[in-house]
């Protein structure tokens, strides 16, 4: 029977039952009386399979001896009970077939060794085989398995939302253009101007930034729905909790409001953590040897803590009266940054935050003006450890005052034909948010740096792999 090493434990397999797992070998060490060792992992959990192999076996002088850390075997052989303290079982070989050698075993870059997390991300096609990316991989995986059953468990449709568009949802200009232009021979119109018609598209064309205006008009049709896939921001910003792709799951509900985007999130936050701590005990356990001790205490203070919610102009406030002299100076108009944000949530209220009603000036135009006319109704979720988890708001559902915002930030109100039309046809108010998955997956596991929880980070100077 195949079985991977983690259905060792789950499906309880009797000692003496005959099984072949396969995979790749972690360590070696061999016995004076004549018995081999092998650690051997294949990813399905975090413990490797100790297997046994007696000197018996007919490749046992000629392979089993000259087996390094990074080949790949598969084995043939029974359960047993194990004396060892670390696994309650270990396979008793009767069949070893190496099936790929590792050539030059000195040089193999992911040797048994620790190596740092810098060195790791220069071969992120070989990370994979460590404890801590496989590790991640499981965490992530479950992460992402957990947001799909929480919205099915909540009535909503995953909509599938473009990577190629034409808007500028975020309006801050952080896009990368798509074209099929010939770079050494653009065409211009009369003004001089790039001549997108000519282009595949016909039209200037850009990756998203986020799928949320599109998910905007499927909300307000089939009420609940969510997007989720990757999103690119074309902004040079080389700090550990930015990248350049990303994964956002985007929620949208008709007939919602902010306070109600708000419970959806802390609601969507708790059900993940507890997915986590219930799915993922082995590579928490993990986690929390070796990369930060309070990682499962964190996870289990969010599920039983009450989120706090507080106005941008009270968080200005607490900001301004802590006394703390930041790099970034603050005031009422300011965009919060990472270090007000940690200080939100590590130092004053030692909590995960929602902050609310931003002032409209630093932030997007879809947002819904307050009736204060100066804030608008946008929250931003405030994780301890990582800063903005999640962003989000009430979106403008009023015609008149949404096009007086796309005029008041200088766009163009034609632009946004199709966007305006939820608007005029059965307008609803309507509220969502984004959550960054690298930034939960890092929150989660504390992994310190976006671009270890992603399998191939793309960051301003490196896309290779
Ligand atoms: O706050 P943001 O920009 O919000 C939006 O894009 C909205 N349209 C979402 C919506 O309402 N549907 O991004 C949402 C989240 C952030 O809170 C952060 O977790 C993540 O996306 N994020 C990034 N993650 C990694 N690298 C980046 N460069 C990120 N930019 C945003
Ligand atoms: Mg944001």
């Amino acid at each position: 029977m195949d079985v991977s090493i983690s259905d060792i434990s789950t499906l309880s397999l009797p000692e003496g039952a005959e099984i072949t797992v396969k995979g790749w070998v972690r360590t070696r060490r061999d016995s004076k009386s004549g018995v081999s060792f092998i650690n051997l992992s294949d990813g399905s959990c975090f413990n490797s399979l100790q297997i046994v192999i007696p000197k018996e076996i007919f490749n046992y002088q000629s392979e089993i001896l000259k087996i390094t850390t990074g080949c790949s075997i598969v084995v043939n052989g029974c359960i047993v009970k194990s004396k060892g303290r670390e696994q309650n079982f270990e396979l008793r070989a009767e069949e070893v077939n190496v099936v790929g050698w590792v050539k030059d075993p000195d040089t193999y870059p992911m040797s048994s060794k620790r190596h740092s997390i810098e060195y790791l991300r220069e071969h992120a096609h070989l990370r994979p085989r460590t404890n801590i990316i496989g590790s991640v991989t499981r965490v992530r995986n479950c992460i992402a398995q957990a947001i799909h059953r929480y919205f099915s468990e909540q009535g909503f449709m995953w909509v599938s939302t473009p990577i190629i568009t034409a808007s500028d949802c975020e309006g801050a200009g952080e896009m990368f253009r798509v074209s099929t232009l010939d770079l050494n021979n653009i065409p211009h119109d009369s003004n001089g101007n790039v001549d997108f018609k000519e282009d595949f598209f016909g039209k200037e064309t850009f990756l998203t930034v986020s799928g949320q205006l599109n998910t905007e008009t499927y909300a307000c049709a089939l009420s609940k729905v969510y997007t989720f896939g990757p999103t690119f921001r074309a902004e040079n910003s080389n700090t550990s909790r930015h990248l350049a792709e990303f994964w956002m799951v985007e929620p949208e509900v008709a007939f919602s409001d902010l306070e109600q985007s708000a419970q959806l999130a802390e609601s969507l936050l708790k059900y993940i953590c507890k997915a986590v701590l219930l799915e993922r005990k082995d590579d928490m356990n993990f986690f929390v040897q070796h990369v930060d001790s309070s990682a499962i205490s964190r996870l289990e203070n969010l599920i039983d803590m009450d989120f706090i919610t507080v106005d941008y102009t009270q968080a200005v406030d607490i900001l301004v009266d802590s006394g703390r002299k930041f790099d970034f100076p603050v005031y009422w108009g300011v965009d919060l940054s990472s270090e007000h944000e940690r200080y939100l949530t590590e130092e004053h209220f030692n909590a995960p935050v929602i902050v609310i009603n931003y002032p409209k000036e630093i932030k997007a135009f879809y947002m819904k003006v307050n009736d204060d006319g100066k804030t608008v109704a946008a929250m931003d979720v405030l994780a301890p450890g990582i800063g903005e988890i999640i962003g989000g708001s009430q979106r403008e559902h009023r015609i008149d005052v949404l096009d007086e915002r796309i005029i008041e930030m200088g766009m163009n109100p034609d632009d946004y034909g199709w966007y305006r039309e939820l608007r005029t046809y059965g307008t609803v108010p309507h509220a969502g948010f984004g959550l960054g998955l690298e930034r939960m997956v890092a929150y989660v596991t504390g992994v310190s740096n976006v671009r270890d929880v992603i399998p191939f980070p793309r960051t301003p100077r490196n896309a290779s792999f």
